[in-house]
């Protein structure tokens, strides 16, 4: 395992429910594993196995699986370089409760938090979209979010979705862990563009639904509510935003979990070295890479890491972002450049590695795995909360009398509906 996977079961023991199934079926002959999603012509796996009898029909579609290894020793084979989702990701530092996750969620969701009043973390990272910026311009995903008064930034929004599993964050990796990274956005000029801290705990301080339940997440604090506390509420909500999905499940034990493609696709991955870099539970996200390994980059301006260390290696260099939900977070690297997923997948190929451009068939088992990778959204986590509504004046707390009020209606309305605001028309400035 690798490190820094802080309190990740290394076992992977929290994603269990399918190994005893799996079990049952790894013992079963493997000859003909039947994939359950194709409707008609069965495929099947070639498996040499002393006794049985040979089996290599395939659908045309599908390309012959490139090494002669059974369902079960893939499966054995991605074990030693994946693990299935935890359920969270535990921090020493920043213990999960579900008060700070209840708060915390809130602040996700609270355009109160900017300047403008216009923008939340939600509004570039769409929970419901797998957690990235799906604003249009011009028919196509923005390369790049558009923040305060639709200023463009020069990086592509990553998807929040098992970030914490990061070693670190940012694409350049400049912040340690979530809770770091949440006060940034908030004081960034070109996102949410508050002026200091000051003001964001002012702001928060005047809305008495915030001053209860800052109280409760931090409890036994004489001032619960302030930039860290803030940050660490929404860090305690992020933590939990996990996507498993049949990747998981195959990882657990089902092997019919992927089908004939997705698995000739995950060998193709381990074979060709893609696991160089994207390794680990979120398939990425464990190490920082130059971009251009093999072949140099074209067109990139962006230094990377360069910029936080001043290294000469560093120039160009990367985290390896995980490849979790891949099919749904384009475009794609760093900078938004690149749209479509082939291109993506084959420049990979070609530039971080020697294996050069992927036949068809290769590309399409490659992207049918990829495809695996996409999982269940946690639909009741995300639901939008009811935000507390803004106190005109700041409230002197009269008495400790229970809990504030949930819904309130006209406020919360008004908060609700700026929550999402609608993209900037064009022509912005560049
Ligand atoms: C205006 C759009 C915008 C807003 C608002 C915004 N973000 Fe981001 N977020 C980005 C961009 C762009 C990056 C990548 C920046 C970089 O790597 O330099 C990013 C990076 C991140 C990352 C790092 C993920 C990774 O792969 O390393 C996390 C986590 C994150 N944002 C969470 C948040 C939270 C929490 C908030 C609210 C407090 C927020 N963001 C508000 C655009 C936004
Ligand atoms: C030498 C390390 C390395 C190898 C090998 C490698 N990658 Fe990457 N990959 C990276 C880095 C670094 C980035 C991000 C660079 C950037 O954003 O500028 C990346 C980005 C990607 C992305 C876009 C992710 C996103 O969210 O924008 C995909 C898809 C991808 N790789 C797939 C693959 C596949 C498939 C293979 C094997 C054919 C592969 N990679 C091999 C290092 C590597």
């Amino acid at each position: 395992m690798k490190q820094g996977f802080i309190g990740t079961s290394s076992d992977g023991t929290r994603g269990v429910r399918w190994l005893g199934a799996g079990l049952a079926i790894a013992t079963i002959a493997l000859g003909a594993c039947q994939d359950p999603n194709a409707g008609g012509a069965p495929t099947k796996w070639t498996k040499a196995e002393p006794g049985s009898h040979e089996e290599v029909e395939t659908l045309p579609s599908v390309p012959p699986r490139p090494s002669s290894l059974s369902v079960a020793a893939l499966l054995e084979k991605a074990k030693e370089q994946f693990s299935p989702l935890p359920e969270a990701v535990e921090s020493r530092n920043n213990p999960i409760t579900e008060e700070k996750v209840t708060l915390g969620r809130m602040l996700y969701f609270d355009p109160r938090l900017s300047k403008g009043g216009d923008i939340a973390c939600a509004t570039c990272h769409d929970l419901e979209a797998f957690g990235v910026d799906v604003r249009e311009e011009g028919g196509h995903r923005l390369a790049t979010s558009l923040g305060f008064q639709g200023q463009k930034g020069d990086r592509n929004a990553p998807t929040v979705y098992n970030a914490g599993l990061y070693l670190a964050q940012f694409w350049d990796g400049r912040s340690p862990d979530l809770e770091d990274q949440a006060k940034g956005p908030v004081l960034n000029p070109v996102e949410m563009a508050m002026p200091d801290e000051a003001t964001v705990v002012a702001t928060l301080k005047a809305v008495p639904g915030y001053v209860e339940a800052f109280a409760t997440a931090f409890p036994g604090q004489p001032d619960p509510i302030t930039y860290d506390n803030m940050a660490k509420a929404i860090g305690a909500f992020e933590r939990q935003l996990m996507t498993p999905g049949p990747f998981d499940d195959f990882l657990a034990g089902k092997l019919t979990a992927l089908d004939e493609q997705q698995l000739a696709g995950l060998d193709l991955f381990m074979n060709a070295g893609c696991i160089q870099c994207h390794t680990g539970p979120a398939v990425g996200g464990t190490m920082f890479q130059k971009l251009g390994t093999v072949k140099p980059w074209e067109g990139v301006t962006d230094e990377g890491r360069f910029k936080i260390t001043k290294a000469e290696a560093d120039k160009l260099v990367f985290k390896v972002p995980s490849l979790r939900n891949i099919t749904k977070t384009g475009p794609y690297l760093h900078d938004g450049s690149i749209t479509s997923l082939e291109d993506m997948v084959q420049k990979m190929a070609t530039h971080q590695l020697a294996k050069g451009e992927l036949t068809p068939d290769e590309l399409s088992s490659m992207i049918a795995f990829l495809g695996s990778l996409e999982g269940r959204l946690p639909e009741e986590y995300i639901a939008k909360p009811t935000l507390p509504g803004s106190g005109a004046v700041v409230q002197e707390p009269v008495e400790d009398e229970g809990e504030p009020a949930e819904g309130e209606p006209s406020e919360d309305e008004a908060v609700e509906d700026e929550a999402q605001p609608e993209p900037e028309p064009a022509g912005e400035p560049g």
